[in-house]
């Protein structure tokens, strides 16, 4: 699979997303929160989406203090998330905002590490639904607020387990490549009819608590911070990535 990143040195403008209205799921914790932050920072209005609402009011009121546009904070368990919640969230939001310029997918579990002879059913199930079924049912319910955009950008969190196939990483890796496939049949499938571009993003090794609990044994600061690996998710974001569809990016 190729690996795109974004431009060498990139430095996008201040006011890249001013004016924008974007969605970033996982937004209380890890690189959600750190991509909540800084798009609220380069102007955009940031539904903060996630299950825990006093991260989510943490991050909201980091972005009030920081005098940025006034985000929206919706409380939403993906591992529990209806259709039926997704309908509604879709049709609240359409109440708010008449469209929608971008959707951060960024919320994902790890699940068991251990090889498939003795993997848990519910575990499996859990991941599958947080890292794939989820994803879809909002992305399903929330193309036409994107396509009531001038232009709209999708991002789907990958990894490296998703790309390449790796012992021990079970459900994880397995959501992560159908990530993946996700990304690729929905950027084809509006590569020519919609100004939505679809692209996937593999953060790469970052300290967060999923990181922590994967390598346990691991020196954290030895790897970048969210705040440290942004570049690559305004540039996706904003419109310096206009007409880029269907791509696996690299955040490092
Ligand atoms: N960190 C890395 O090295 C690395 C490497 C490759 C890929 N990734 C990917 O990058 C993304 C962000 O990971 P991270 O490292 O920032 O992980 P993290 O620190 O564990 O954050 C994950 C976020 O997802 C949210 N979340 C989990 N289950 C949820 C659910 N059922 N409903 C709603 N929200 C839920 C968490 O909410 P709570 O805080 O409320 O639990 C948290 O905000 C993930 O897709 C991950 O697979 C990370």
């Amino acid at each position: 699979m190729d690996n795109y990143s974004a431009p060498a040195n990139y430095h996008p403008r201040n006011n890249l997303l001013q004016g924008k209205t974007i969605l970033v799921t996982g937004a209380g914790d890890g690189i959600g929160r750190a991509a909540s932050l800084c798009y609220a920072r380069h102007g955009a209005t940031v539904i903060l989406l996630g299950r825990t609402a006093d991260k989510l009011e943490a991050v909201y009121d980091e972005i009030e203090a920081a005098g940025c546009p006034k985000p929206a904070l919706v409380e939403l368990d993906l591992a529990t998330a209806t259709e039926e919640n997704c309908i509604n969230l879709a049709s609240g939001l359409a109440g708010e905002f008449d469209h929608l310029d971008g959707i951060l997918h960024n919320a994902s579990v790890l699940g068991e590490r251990r090889p498939i002879e003795s993997a848990g059913y519910a575990a499996w199930e859990e991941v599958m639904q947080v890292n794939v079924n989820a994803q879809f049912l909002l992305t399903r319910h929330l193309l036409p607020l994107l396509q009531a955009a001038p232009s709209a950008s999708i991002i789907f969190t990958s990894s490296g387990v998703g790309r390449t196939g790796k012992a021990y990483w079970g459900a994880y890796a397995v959501s992560k490549f159908a990530t993946e496939g996700f990304m690729q049949v929905l950027a084809s499938e509006l590569e020519n009819t919609s100004k939505i571009r679809v692209n996937s993003l593999n953060p790469g090794a970052t300290n967060t608590s999923m990181r922590r609990s994967a390598y346990p044994a691991e020196q954290p600061d030895s790897n970048p911070s969210p705040d440290e690996i942004m570049a690559t998710y305004l540039f996706l974001m904003g419109d310096d990535s206009l007409g880029v569809t269907g791509r696996a990016f690299s955040a490092q």
